[in-house]
């Protein structure tokens, strides 16, 4: 049975909820499941904004079938061409052959790359083209790589109301409520968001930068994203968030740990910076990257100032997991950050070196203190460097907290 939202009086949600997905992209794990969000506005001309994933297509189509109470579908403007929106675009246009495909330029390219389309029904719309559906006007916005390059928004001024594809989405599957304001967002959603925008679209920083350059010029009211909750309050409180994030600011002062350690000596090590950490009065966290998912060690190591690599050495090199955390690191271009790190080896201590190599190559990123080497175990020697490390991050984060 169909279970469409009313998001105003002519504009509905019509996606769905999958909770039984174990990785998002094969690569994300996501235990509170992901939504994804179609939208159909009906004015003089009907509007679909985007289609769905495969996984919840069926009650999508029911769903539109029902908003559209037998009229017929006009226009489906497709924002994003990630499957996860437009796996069911050939099921669509097979359902409503009349409706006319509303694209930005490599999004037509990109339709013929995936579908046995004709170009018959496609209509090329470019970065600030607009279109009258009755009593509102559609003005379309490129916003290239949030998160692929063929990506636009849309806007109805008449509303206020920005369609914002993976811009503002989250992972965690909407538990009724379509709605951010409806929600406890920042306890229940934030750190799902935040994981969610480092993992799939942190690397774009410059380019999210744009679009909120454009948002900033327009009288937004709702924003529609592709995952998650529509926002119609607080709107600021999640822009915020995304100039933050899009500028690689640590969101918050503190300290992070990451250790990896086979036999439990590095994690002593990691342990002892932490505690005296902690003694000093630098919030801190612990994470052990063997354990933990990167894709949560990524998210974490954007949002604190301060991070400290603790790593073993393996085959001449940086254990495996930290090493794909610092290759993840870098590929999201991180920086603006204070590090400082431990290496343990038993014969030929390599992974500080290693680790320094790849962290020095980021933007803006300052050393504390000198890299501290553990032989095997912690010793007297080594106890006593991983407290004077300690000291050195804590004063720079207290100078750093100062300014
Ligand atoms: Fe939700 Fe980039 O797709």
């Amino acid at each position: 049975m169909h279970n469409v939202k009313a998001i105003t009086k002519q504009l509905f949600y019509l996606g769905g909820n999958d909770r039984r997905i174990a990785l998002f992209e094969s690569a994300f794990p996501v235990p509170r499941g992901v939504s994804y969000n179609s939208y159909l506005l009906l004015d003089e001309k009907t509007v679909l904004f985007d289609t769905v994933d495969s996984a919840v297509a069926e009650g999508f189509f029911e769903n539109l079938e029902a908003a559209l109470g037998g009229r017929p579908l006009d226009f489906v403007v497709v924002h994003h061409m990630e499957p996860d929106h437009s796996a069911s675009l050939l099921r669509l246009v097979e359902t409503y052959p009349a409706a006319e495909l509303v694209v930005s330029p490599k999004t037509a390219q990109m339709l013929k790359n995936y579908f046995p389309f004709s170009e018959k029904n496609v209509r090329v719309v470019k970065d600030g083209d607009t279109m009258s559906v009755g009593s509102r006007t559609i003005r379309f916005l490129a916003a290239p790589m949030v998160h692929w390059p063929e990506v636009m928004m849309s806007y109805i001024p008449e509303e206020g109301i920005l369609f914002s594809a993976d811009a503002f989405g989250t992972f965690g599957a909407l538990g009724g409520s379509i709605f951010a304001d409806e929600v406890h967002f920042e306890r229940d959603f934030l750190d799902d968001a935040r994981r969610y925008y480092f993992n799939i679209v942190g690397k774009y920083g410059i380019q999210v930068q744009n679009v909120l350059k454009k948002a900033s010029a327009l009288q937004i009211q709702t924003i529609c994203p592709l995952h998650g909750p529509v926002w119609r309050k607080d709107l600021a409180w999640i822009l915020q968030k995304y100039d933050v994030w899009s500028k690689y600011l640590p969101e918050e002062k503190g300290a992070v740990v990451f250790y990896a350690s086979v036999y439990g000596h590095t994690q002593n090590a990691a342990e002892i910076v932490a505690g005296e950490l902690a003694e000093r009065g630098v919030p801190v966290k612990v994470y052990d990257v063997s354990h933990t998912h990167v894709s949560d060690l990524l998210s974490e190591a954007f949002r604190y100032s301060h991070l400290v690599f603790c790593s073993t050495t393996y085959n001449n090199g940086v254990f495996l997991s930290m090493e794909a955390l610092l290759s993840d690191l870098k590929a999201h271009f991180m920086q603006n950050k204070c590090y400082a790190l431990v290496e343990n080896g038993s014969w030929s201590p390599q992974a500080g070196a290693l680790m320094e190599e790849t962290l020095s190559s980021m933007k803006n990123m300052r050393k504390a203190g000198e890299t501290v080497t553990v032989l095997s175990a912690v010793k007297e020697e080594s106890y006593a460097a991983l407290k004077e490390l300690a000291r050195a991050v804590a004063d720079d984060f207290f100078a750093d907290a100062a300014q």
